[in-house]
């Protein structure tokens, strides 16, 4: 069998594209305006360079050395009980639940595109019922735009690496990165930019406790895409003799870059326009429409982009939340990547109407659980359960499991003299990191 390769940008733009997703322009900014900002960011930026980056290092590294779907690389790489390690690998799955919400939101995003291009609510309180009534009353829309969001995801998972994944991020990457800069030199000129900056950067330590530190961990996993088989995923189509570290840095690099550009002009915007550095998930739904309609007519045409670059970002995780388990159907079942692509959309498709009926009123209360909606529970269960059990054993496994002498043959060459501070990290470092983060998810710490 003939295996289609990422090109070098390839890889690096569909990995980027992975990371740079809903994460980074609706929850970044608004997490950050929770924990007010600077002091957060600051935090933020130290978890991403000392666990996050080692951890995508490790990640990259399985799915180069297995060259296999995840479970198959586990399997493969572990010295000795290959059958008890081959379960590692489904942390795939995780990436198949988040989906479940995921795609709903991006249904919400195309909504927000139609919507956008004729009215924009013109304050806040109305910004709230327009969203609130899509939540929670609106079934069929968001059951319509979740329909066209994974007619979308899959077929462009029916085409394959080359064809389907690399394609799509070669034209939705450099789309997005051009729109968000547009805005962004846009938000330059505005006179509150340097407000925007100073609350983005001047830390400001009294909103800060010790939560502020769990979710800064949490935030750089699910945003760096990791410990959910993607990397992995990805990595096992890169060319042999890739730079790993060079790989990971420009998808940490561009990352971040996205985040803070976001960031910094979403808060000038609000500041300009709106009620200032809005709190909560509301943050791109409520109050961005209702800053962009006090700019007048070019408040439309910037909400237009401004959720097309948010749904460009979405599909280009979506499908790399979705890859794991396609790749693992077809190298292990033999599947046609068709049949896997189909049934792995179908999953999340047919789920995802569970998680949109949770929020609808009248069907929310057979599909709430201890006052956490289904929708809710699937992005509890993924980011506070699966997400750091699987980077926890990821750093084991590298740190601990595989021989020192493999990974120091593959990795010192390209790390030099920081190989001992990254395996250091590996080792000791992530893996107590991401208990404390499990513990303190789970509500056991707080
Ligand atoms: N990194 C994406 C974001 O920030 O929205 C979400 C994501 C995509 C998480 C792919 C995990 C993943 F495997």
């Amino acid at each position: 069998m003939k295996i289609a390769r990422f090109s070098r940008i390839g890889f690096i733009l569909a990995a980027a594209g992975s990371a740079v997703g809903l994460g980074n322009i609706w929850k970044f900014p608004y997490i950050t305006g929770e924990y007010g900002g600077g002091a957060f960011v600051l935090i933020y930026l130290f978890t991403v360079l000392v666990i996050g980056f080692s951890i995508m290092i490790a990640e990259m590294l399985i799915g180069y050395m297995g060259r296999r779907d995840s479970v198959t690389s586990f399997e493969i790489l572990a010295p000795h009980h290959k059958q008890l390690w081959k379960y590692a690998g489904f942390q795939a799955l995780a990436g198949l639940f988040i989906m479940i919400y995921y795609s709903v939101v991006i249904g919400w995003i195309f909504n927000y595109i139609v919507t956008s291009l004729s009215t924009l609510p013109s304050t806040v309180a109305q910004a709230e019922q327009t969203f609130n009534t899509m939540l929670h009353a609106d079934f069929w829309t968001q059951f319509e735009y979740h329909t066209v969001a994974f007619i979308g995801i899959t077929y462009v998972l029916t085409k394959g690496i080359k064809g389907g994944i690399e394609k799509m991020n070669m034209i939705l990457m450099p789309a997005l990165m051009l729109i968000l800069l547009g805005m962004f030199a846009y938000a330059l000129t505005l006179d509150t930019f340097s407000q925007a900056f100073h609350f983005m950067f001047f830390p400001d330590w009294s909103k800060i406790d010790s939560n502020a530190f769990v979710v800064a961990v949490g935030h750089a996993f699910f945003t760096l895409s990791l410990g959910m088989g993607a990397m992995m995923t990805y990595s096992a189509s890169l060319e042999k003799n890739s730079n790993i570290v060079q790989a990971a840095f420009w998808v940490v690099f561009l990352d971040t870059t996205i985040a803070i550009v976001a960031g910094l002009m979403l808060f000038t915007f609000l500041y300009q326009y709106g009620a200032g550095p809005a709190k909560g998930p509301g943050l791109v739904f409520i109050s961005l429409p209702a800053a962009f309609y006090e700019m007048g007519i070019i408040g439309n045409i910037f909400a237009v982009l401004f959720f097309i670059a948010l749904a460009f970002a979405g599909l280009t995780s979506a499908v790399s939340l979705v890859e794991p388990m396609v790749q693992y159907f077809i190298d292990r079942f033999s599947w046609s990547r068709l049949k896997a692509s189909i049934m792995m959309g179908l999953f999340f498709y047919l789920i995802g109407i569970f998680a949109i009926l949770s929020n609808i009123e009248g069907a929310s209360e057979y599909l709430t659980w201890g006052n956490k909606s289904f929708f809710d529970w699937v992005d509890y269960v993924t980011a506070a359960i699966m997400l750091p059990i699987a980077g926890l054993i990821m750093a084991v496994f590298i740190g601990f499991v595989i021989e020192k002498s493999k990974v120091e043959s593959i990795m010192k060459p390209q790390l030099g003299f920081a190989f001992e501070a990254w395996y250091f990290s590996l080792r000791y470092i992530t893996p107590i990191a991401m208990f404390v983060v499990m513990l303190s998810l789970m509500g056991v710490l707080s």
